[in-house]
């Protein structure tokens, strides 16, 4: 059966009592695209401005004007939209419903008590010198605190850079070097099903790694209670500062124009760039999507499984649902602990009714078998989201049929760290769905397919996904290299956003992400650059050189696959996996580490030297009649060699 085949239209419930209906997404989209201006000076009103803007649009992809700018001349605090406003209606709304590691161990916030939280955690940044532009890092569990962190920053102009907690303490230390961070947030630890994680150890170690000692105060959340080494002069603990200051603090105004926020992502070369987004255009876009595609209305219980150290996290945790005054659950643990059904436990015990997750999550529940699914109710829900990698069509029909029991539109959305918001998916109740498909653009966007030459693609076809015009939640650069930003998504294509990622569109106009054209692998949805894992590999003092590549996994939806080149002499037993897998654990994170990893005597390589990935890609797949002409390799002979090692290692 091909994907297409099978086609779900829209439910009939669903079209009488969503947002958007069919007509209204063509007439709508349409109007996103010709008037621009018109469309987003209204939608714009989704959040409040202290200074209304004049200007909307004013943005440019071409080289010799090249600026992106939204609502420049408003101004507004993000902060204040997402948590103030609500209180004149709303202040006893809950907010957040903490869902803690352990069941049982569940939190109820109030809009009310957020704004507390908030304030009090934003003058205790003041108390340590933070001013509007300089830039906090946070190092945290998926709890309160961590929003309450990154509001309270938001409400006094400062920038935050949220460091995922699965993140090594040499990868938190180029970070903070990076954005030459004064101050950590951190807590004492994180608890991830039966695991206890040690942040503030690790952010210990980690200020022992920087090359620029900019950081002057940890700040730490009492949270699992294991104890750690406090330093003299460096390390509070929050709660003894929150004695010391007021629960209220008036909010700076920020230009929309104004950074919020950074948040690293990989490249396919060189160091993680710190991704900026800015304050009016991303909060707009944030709420707006969140709005449409979940089809938010003010009595849904929203449920989004990101941590906040991911983008997911910031848009559709963070500043969407609280900008709709929205009340979400926040979980701190893992969807098998404990056991592998959490996930629609928490969904019954909270009546959630819009549930967002990742394929890989989905996969690995799937393996669990059904059980664990059917013994829970999950009629609360109506609206079930995923986001991070393609979700099969298998994988798809489960969810669809089993958890939202085949009356709960899938929202499959395709969207980036450096979109900001989604970009590309169907939204309930005005399109019909199709298992793998990310359907169609949001309003206001221009995706378009080009083939190898640059060209467009016109109707049906196959090409790289890049974007025509600019929309409001579009990061605003790279950190502190304005060029890395033009090089990286402007350059390839000349005019557009270049994603780096194919796409199919097919002749309904619905796009299907055929997966990344750069060397990222998407491992559990984690994004992760080959160049990054080369280069921990290589650290190893008896490591020449390796490649990494992604091959496809069941349930994590791509792993890496290393091949390493040990120096000349070196002995080959004495360079054990383990010591690489430590290596790269220390350098990057746990998640980087490669599922399989092959000692060769060499890599097949071009005359100018390029590896070439293709054909390991087909090696480690055990595809070596695919292969091909080997005719333009410097060694032809050691793709044999290469297979043979790897047939050996399997
Ligand atoms: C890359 C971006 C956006 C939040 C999470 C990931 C892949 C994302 C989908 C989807 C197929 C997807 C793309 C993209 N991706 N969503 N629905 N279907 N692929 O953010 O870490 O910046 O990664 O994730 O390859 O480029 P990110």
């Amino acid at each position: 059966m091909s994907a297409e085949a099978s086609v779900y239209p829209v439910p009939e419930f669903a079209s009488s009592t969503t947002h958007i209906s069919s007509e209204q997404y063509k007439t709508m989209y349409q109007q996103s695209i010709k008037k621009p201006d018109v469309f987003w000076a209204k939608q714009a009103q989704i959040i409040d401005w202290v200074k209304p803007f004049k200007t909307v649009k004013d943005t440019s992809f071409k080289k010799e004007d090249f600026r992106i700018k939204w609502f420049a001349d408003g101004t507004l605090n993000v902060c204040a939209n997402c948590v103030d406003r609500h209180l004149p209606h709303n202040k006893d709304k809950i907010a957040f419903i903490f869902e803690g590691n352990e069941p049982g161990n569940v939190r109820h916030i109030s809009y009310e008590e957020l704004y507390h939280h908030v304030c009090r955690f934003a003058n205790v940044l003041k108390k340590h010198g933070v001013k509007k532009g300089n830039v906090v890092t946070l190092y945290m569990p998926m709890i309160p605190e961590a929003i309450y962190a990154m509001l309270a920053c938001a409400r006094i102009g400062a920038i935050h850079s949220v460091v995922f907690g699965g993140f090594s303490a040499s990868a938190l230390a180029g970070r903070l070097d990076d954005c030459g961070s004064k101050i950590v947030i951190t807590a004492d630890g994180a608890q991830r099903g039966p695991k206890t994680i040690p942040l503030k150890e690790t952010v210990d170690l980690a200020l022992t790694k920087t090359k620029k000692a900019t950081v002057q105060k940890v700040i730490t959340i009492k949270h699992t209670g294991a104890g750690c080494h406090m330093k003299e002069d460096q390390d509070v603990w929050y709660h003894e500062e929150a004695r010391q200051v007021q629960d209220e603090c008036a909010y700076e105004e920020m230009g929309a124009e104004d950074p919020l926020f950074i948040l690293y992502t990989s490249g396919s070369t060189g160091t993680p760039k710190g991704v900026l987004h800015t304050s009016g255009g991303y909060l707009t876009y944030a709420a707006l999507t969140h709005k449409y595609v979940f089809d938010y209305h003010e009595n849904d219980i929203y449920w989004c499984t990101a941590d906040v150290g991911w983008i997911t996290g910031h848009s559709y945790v963070v500043y969407g649902p609280l900008a709709n005054g929205a009340t979400s659950v926040i979980f701190e643990g893992v969807p098998t602990y404990p056991d592998a059904a959490r996930f629609w436990q928490v969904i019954d015990d909270h009546k959630v009714s819009i549930f967002y997750t990742a394929p890989t999550a989905i996969r690995s529940l799937m393996s669990k078998g059904d059980d664990y699914v059917t013994r829970t109710n999950r009629s609360s829900l109506r609206v079930l989201g995923s986001v991070g990698e393609p979700l099969n069509p298998e994988a798809w029909h489960w969810y669809y049929n089993l958890v939202g029991r085949s009356t709960c539109p899938i929202v499959d959305t395709w969207w980036q760290t450096e979109t900001g918001g989604i970009l590309l998916t169907p939204l309930p109740g005005a399109m019909s769905l199709k298992p793998g498909s990310v359907a169609r653009p949001f309003f206001g966007i221009q995706p378009a397919l080009l083939n190898k030459e640059g060209k467009e693609i016109r109707g049906a076809g196959t090409g790289s996904l890049v974007i025509k015009e600019s929309w409001p939640g579009q990061m605003r650069g790279v950190y502190q290299d304005q060029d890395r930003f033009f090089k990286t998504y402007f350059d390839t294509f000349k005019g557009y956003y270049s994603s780096e990622d194919g796409a199919r569109r097919d002749k309904e106009g619905y796009y299907w992400i055929t997966g990344r054209m750069d060397d990222i692998i998407n491992v559990s949805g984690h994004r992760i650059g080959t160049a990054e894992v080369e280069a921990a590999i290589n650290n190893h003092p008896q490591v020449a050189e390796s490649a990494v590549i992604g091959i496809p996994h069941p349930i994590k939806g791509e792993a890496l696959f290393a091949f390493v080149i040990l120096k000349m002499g070196a002995d080959v037993k004495a360079v054990f996996d383990a010591d690489l897998l430590q290596l790269i654990g220390r350098n990057i994170g746990s998640f980087a580490k490669p599922e399989t990893i092959v000692i060769v005597p060499g890599l097949p390589k071009t005359r100018s030297g390029k590896i070439m990935r293709r054909i390991l890609r087909k090696i480690a797949l055990g595809k070596t009649n695919e292969i091909g002409d080997t005719s333009t390799l410097s060694e032809p002979r050691i793709v044999n060699k290469i297979s043979e090692l790897v047939l050996a290692a399997q």
